[in-house]
């Protein structure tokens, strides 16, 4: 059943921009002269040196480097803005929808053009120069998209960090990369409810390692009381107030720094993934108009927030490089009712959708009436990002939501990758509901077993990509070696996705989450080390696991066993503080779901933590809990199987 095959009308067919027959042609070159190929698609940028030397790539661990257009010079911001203005200086670049449904506003490129060089101008003012790094703690307001783009103008590097994570996190993401400048907003609003994000930065200002930040620009949003700390504090209208509409644009090297994202690993601390600037470009921009089949009057709707790498490639950076008319949301799904999504796609008239399936199944469950009481008719293609979707969602997406109409683009893909790596061309491939299909142009994926062997044919295993491609991150901000060490070290001369992965008798690619300790939460990333590191810095809590756990809604849970201090008792109360004190550490997101006492901890006797187990009692599974002869003490299994039951 869920291998049923859907192609693409011919109507959609015929219009498309990749063809049924294009495919594995195209496909095929790509590989073949992979160089040759990237090297004709760079040209779809405006560069102020074109590039010759194309691509100079070795996995090797000894002789490690990624370099594409690496002779090329370019800006990112005269590609999504400047280039447009001749043909496209009155389209609309961004149609901005605000919390509440009365507030929205249609920003031209020519009106981006001139709000983006102020703030750039305004920047430079403040003494940021080419290289510095600036963090973005911003709702999803046009500043944002300005605020990224202003950067990319004068060469700055951004680190946008999600709004929902707290002062400790940005702390740390700040510490981490040394910013000079921060641009935050006065208050964030979201589905009615204002969130304090002038007041966590001003938190987290005041943690160790932040004595970096020499200025805090802060946008009006909603005009709440802030505590401005002069000089370090500047509202950002102040600033950009009568700054010049033009502004010199740093010509950039291709592999000069674009931006840093903070991401979830299996281990330790998020990692400062960071992309380049001509590739990067080349692929969003790319992958972006086969993928979604982009075409000059499309109303392009992507719902991620820009503090997530879809938001940076397929909200922002992609579509207007494009020159897409791309819709920024503040809100939410279901605010101020569950029809929200759709009365934004009625009345933008929006035509390519985006989003992710844990939305899909949040709205699923309040049933097809709010759906089909709005037309929805402008759509005709619908996308979907971030974790598996199972084929009930991706049919209920297809036949209520795209009323059986709209192709259904499943891209898989991560933050490391910098944009789509297998996915569906929506004219072109037939899809399976629950498969991403095939590798976008250019891209080799493998499946390999434990020890790396490659598997052939029809087969499962963990998925990794043979070859570069130009959207590859370059490195982990100031730890190279970490990036070598986690991406390349456990298979050799291959880039690992940290993703399993089956591959049927089409040859169509099946990813089946996260094979590492990384727990994949409503299509965000944490990683079990830093919700555990959280846990055990509370003062009553001796050691701490935490798994990832089946959940209707969010796809995974967070599921945490704690062992409490000699002398501490486990009671109610304790158990809620405990889950007040993550969302305090890490933020909303990473609110464990469940949380159970454990006496002990199964660990073998070199003492390592068997996950294996506790992700088997968890998913209450206790029947596949396998060989558990090899822990240091077997009883520790049924007295948390007894705990499951009353945590
Ligand atoms: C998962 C988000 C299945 C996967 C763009 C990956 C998916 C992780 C899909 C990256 C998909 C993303 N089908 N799984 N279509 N898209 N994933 O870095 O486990 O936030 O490794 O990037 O999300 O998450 P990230």
């Amino acid at each position: 059943m869920s291998d049923s095959i859907h192609p693409a009308s011919t109507s959609f067919t015929d219009a498309a921009n990749i063809k049924p027959d294009d495919y594995e042609r195209l496909y095929r070159e790509s590989v073949e002269d992979n160089a040759g190929f990237w090297g004709r698609i760079g040209e779809r940028l405006e560069w102020f040196t074109k590039p010759t030397r194309i691509k100079d790539v070795s996995y090797a661990v000894e002789d490690f480097r990624i370099r594409w257009y690496e002779d090329g010079e370019l800006n990112v911001s005269v590609n999504c803005i400047d280039r447009h203005l001749g043909e496209r200086g009155d389209k609309t670049a961004i149609i901005w929808e605000g919390d509440d449904p009365a507030d929205s506003r249609r920003i031209s490129y020519r009106e981006l053009h001139a709000e983006v060089c102020k703030l750039a101008n305004a920047l430079r003012n403040l003494g940021v120069k080419r290289g510095d790094r600036v963090t973005l703690y911003l709702p999803m307001i046009p500043e944002t998209a300005y605020a990224m783009l202003a950067c990319t103008r004068i060469g700055a590097v951004h680190s946008v960090v999600f709004g929902g994570f707290s002062p400790d996190a940005i702390a740390g993401r700040i510490a981490d990369c040394g910013s000079k400048l921060v641009i935050t907003a006065d208050e964030g609003l979201r589905g009615g409810k204002k969130v304090p994000l002038k007041k966590n930065v001003d938190e987290a200002l005041t943690r160790a390692g932040t004595n970096c930040v020499e200025t805090v620009l802060v946008v009006k949003r909603t005009g709440g009381a802030v505590d401005m700390q002069m000089p370090r504090d500047r509202w950002y209208e102040a600033v950009v107030d009568g700054q010049p509409e033009a502004c010199e644009p740093e010509r950039m090297g291709a592999e000069d720094p674009l931006f840093i994202l903070y991401t979830s690993g299996s281990t330790g601390q998020p990692k400062g993934v960071l992309h380049t600037t001509g590739g990067y470009l080349v692929y969003a921009s790319y992958t972006h108009e086969c993928i979604f089949d982009l075409k000059e009057d499309d109303v392009y709707w992507c719902t991620a927030d820009v503090g997530w790498v879809t938001g940076h490639s397929y909200l922002l950076y992609g579509p207007l490089a494009n020159g897409a008319t791309t819709v920024m949301f503040e809100g939410v799904p279901n605010h101020p009712d569950i029809g929200r999504f759709w009365d934004v796609v009625d009345k933008h008239g929006v035509t390519l959708f985006y989003t992710a399936p844990t939305a899909i199944r949040a709205l699923m469950r309040e049933g097809e009436e709010p759906v089909r009481k709005r037309s929805r008719k402008s759509l005709r293609l619908l996308g979907s990002v971030g974790e598996p979707i199972n084929p009930e969602a991706w049919r209920w997406y297809h036949e209520v939501v795209g009323d059986s109409r709209c192709p259904i683009v499943d891209t898989w893909w991560q933050t490391e990758t910098g944009g789509i790596l297998i996915t569906p061309l929506p004219g072109a491939i037939p899809q399976k509901p629950g498969s991403a299909t095939k590798p976008f142009f250019g891209i080799q994926p493998a499946i390999v077993d434990a020890e790396g062997n490659t598997k052939d044919g029809a087969t499962e295993g963990n998925l990794v990509i043979l070859d570069s491609w130009p959207g590859q991150m370059r490195t982990v901000f100031g730890d190279h070696q970490r990036f070598i060490d986690t991406y390349f070290k456990t298979y050799p001369g291959r880039y690992f996705t940290g993703d399993g992965c089956r591959r049927d008798e089409d040859g169509y690619y099946w990813i089946t989450g996260r094979v590492d300790d990384v727990i994949n939460v409503s299509g965000h990333r944490i990683g079990t080390a830093e919700v555990e590191s959280a846990l055990v810095a509370h003062e009553k809590v001796a050691e701490a696991a935490v798994v990832g756990c089946p959940h209707d809604i969010k796809g995974q849970g967070i599921y945490a066993y704690v062992t409490l201090n000699a002398g501490e008792e486990p009671s109610d109360e304790l158990r809620k503080e405990l889950v007040q004190w993550v969302r305090k550490e890490i933020g909303p997101i990473a609110t464990p779901d469940h949380l159970q006492w454990a006496p002990g901890l199964p660990k073998t006797r070199s003492g390592k933590i068997m996950r294996r187990i506790l992700r088997k009692i968890a998913e209450n599974a206790p029947d596949q809990l396998g060989d558990t002869s090899t822990l240091a003490d077997p009883g520790v299994v049924n007295s948390l199987l007894e705990g499951r039951m009353n945590r």
